[in-house]
């Protein structure tokens, strides 16, 4: 017999192994998530798809389904929560939207469009970061960087490279590319590589590519991230050209 939770009174099947966030993808339930890809194995950093499981609060991407668990997912705390959670993200960083070409398809903007902000709400950290433009094809900037790890992830596990990684701790943790000169130019990346694609911001940018799609037309202009999500599971497409 097939084992089942509940998510948010639906009943949804798992197989032994799968976590909360597996069972809801295959069952075409919405978890807010920003640094689960399901390509890559589970990094647990956004907290953004927290739900409550039998009452408490517990990462859905990294936590193993079990049989009979009750989850509550879509709730107004919850996504209040998640809300502040993006806020602190877009006061961490640099995020001037306006004048970034994510726009439209960026991942964090979209789950701030999902859980209705309307402004940071926190001070602005305004951090000074480099930009680095020395690769011929891609562009970093670190002042969209949110941290997710995918990009490390997709270097190590798919292109078997070790372009990215992380460093420091706390607040002054940040992307570095592992190079001598830290430069991105001074890697083996290639714009064909995976990880130069998975970036959920604008952190990591292809060139020559920039502000081709008209507004309106981008991915998030015409739908919300949580339709967007649920049909690249369905199509078993990541999450993110
Ligand atoms: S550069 Fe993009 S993919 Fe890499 S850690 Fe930062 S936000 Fe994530
Ligand atoms: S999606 Fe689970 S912590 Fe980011």
């Amino acid at each position: 017999m097939n084992k089942t939770i509940t998510i948010d009174g639906k009943i949804v099947p798992f197989t032994d192994g799968q976590t909360i966030m597996d069972a809801a993808l295959g069952a075409q339930v919405y978890i807010p998530h920003l640094c689960h890809n399901p390509e890559f194995k589970p990094h647990g950093s956004c907290k953004l798809c927290v739900v409550s499981v039998n009452g408490r609060n517990m990462t859905s991407c990294t936590m193993p389904a079990a049989e009979d668990m009750v989850v509550a997912n879509n709730t107004p705390e919850l996504n209040d929560d998640r809300k502040v959670l993006v806020q602190m993200l877009f006061v961490e960083g640099n995020h001037i939207c306006p004048a970034c070409e994510a726009s439209g398809n960026c991942q964090l903007q979209a789950a701030a469009y999902y859980l209705n902000m309307l402004s940071p709400h926190f001070t602005h950290f305004y951090p000074p970061r480099e930009v680095d433009a020395s690769h011929p094809d891609v562009f970093l900037d670190l002042n969209r960087c949110i941290l997710c790890e995918l990009c490390v992830r997709a270097s190590r596990e798919v292109d078997g490279k070790n372009v990215f990684g992380i460093s420091g701790r706390g607040i002054h943790a940040h992307l570095v590319v592992n190079a001598a000169s830290g430069r991105l130019g001074d890697t083996n990346l290639v714009v064909t590589d995976r990880a130069a694609h998975v970036c959920p911001t604008g952190a990591i940018l292809i060139k020559r590519q920039g502000y081709r799609i008209p507004i309106g037309q981008r991915t998030f202009d015409r739908k919300k991230i949580s339709e967007v999500q649920m049909e690249s599971t369905e199509e078993g497409k990541p999450d993110h050209e």
